[in-house]
C-alpha cells in the first residue's frame, strides 16, 4: 500500500467565479506512515481528503493507491476499491441518527458483505471502549464517544488506508490522545492514516507533517 499524488489541482465553478480550493499537490507515502496534512482553514485541506478517499473527482492530476489510478476506474470499480482499501472518518461523524451504536459501526457492510459482521462490530466495539452503549443511538453520546464510532466503523471493512478530517477538532486532550493513539497503532501495523488538522496537540502525535 502506498499513496501517489501527482498535480493535483481541484477547482470549482461558482456563481462567483471559479475557485481553486487545491493547487498543484504532490507527495508520496509509505505504509507505516501517519502524516498530518496541515494548513489554515479554507486552505483545501478537505478537499484534498475527499479526492485522497475516492470521492471527488480531481480537475487535473492523479490519486494513485497500491499504484491503481482512482479516477481511472468506472464509478463501481472505485465503490469496490474504496471498501477493500479505504477508511474514512468525517469531520461531522456522519452517524446515522435512528441507527444504534452497533448498527452504526456495521453500517460499511452494505457497500461490502463481510462474514460475521454482527460479531466483528461487538469487537470494534469492545476495542473502542463502547460495549456499553452499543444499544444506544448516537444523540445520546459524548463527543469524544461519537468520535470513537466513526473509527469503529472507518475500520469495519478492515482498511489499509485510513483518511481522518479534523479528527481531534472537537475533543478535549485526553480524548484526543485516546484517538491518536489508535492511529499510531493502525500505521505501526502496517497502515496509512492521513490526517487533515489545523490542531498543534495532534500534530505533535504524527511522524510526518505536510503543509499545504
Ligand atoms: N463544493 C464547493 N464549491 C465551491 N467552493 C468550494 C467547495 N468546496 C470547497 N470550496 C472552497 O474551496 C476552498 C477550500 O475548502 P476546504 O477544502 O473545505 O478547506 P479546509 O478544509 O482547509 O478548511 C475554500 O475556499 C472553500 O470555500
Ligand atoms: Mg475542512
Amino acid at each position: 500500500m502506498s499513496v501517489v499524488i501527482k498535480d493535483l489541482t481541484k477547482t470549482f465553478s461558482t456563481t462567483d467565479g471559479v475557485v481553486t480550493a487545491v493547487e498543484n499537490i504532490n507527495f508520496e507515502i509509505q505504509p507505516g506512515e501517519f502524516v498530518g496534512v496541515h494548513g489554515p482553514s479554507g486552505c483545501g485541506k478537505s478537499t484534498l481528503l475527499l479526492m485522497l478517499g475516492s470521492l471527488l473527482k480531481p480537475t487535473t492530476g492523479s490519486v494513485e493507491i497500491n499504484g491503481v489510478d482512482l479516477y481511472s476506474l468506472n464509478n463501481r470499480q472505485r465503490t469496490n476499491f474504496r471498501a477493500d482499501n479505504i477508511g474514512f472518518i468525517f469531520q461531522e461523524f456522519h452517524l446515522i441518527p435512528y441507527l444504534n451504536i452497533h448498527a452504526n459501526i456495521m453500517l460499511p457492510s452494505v457497500a461490502k458483505a463481510v462474514q460475521g459482521a454482527d460479531e466483528r462490530a461487538t469487537e470494534l466495539a469492545e476495542k473502542f471502549n463502547l460495549s456499553a452503549r452499543i444499544s444506544h443511538v448516537p444523540s445520546t453520546l459524548s463527543v469524544g464517544e461519537k468520535q470513537r464510532v466513526a473509527m469503529a466503523r472507518a475500520l469495519f471493512l478492515s482498511p489499509k488506508l485510513l483518511l481522518a478530517d479534523e479528527p481531534t477538532g472537537n475533543l478535549d486532550q485526553e480524548n484526543s490522545h485516546i484517538i491518536l493513539d489508535h492511529f499510531k497503532q493502525f500505521a505501526d501495523d502496517g497502515g496509512i492514516v492521513i490526517m487533515v488538522t489545523h490542531d498543534a496537540f495532534a500534530l505533535k502525535a504524527v511522524a510526518r507533517t505536510i503543509a499545504l
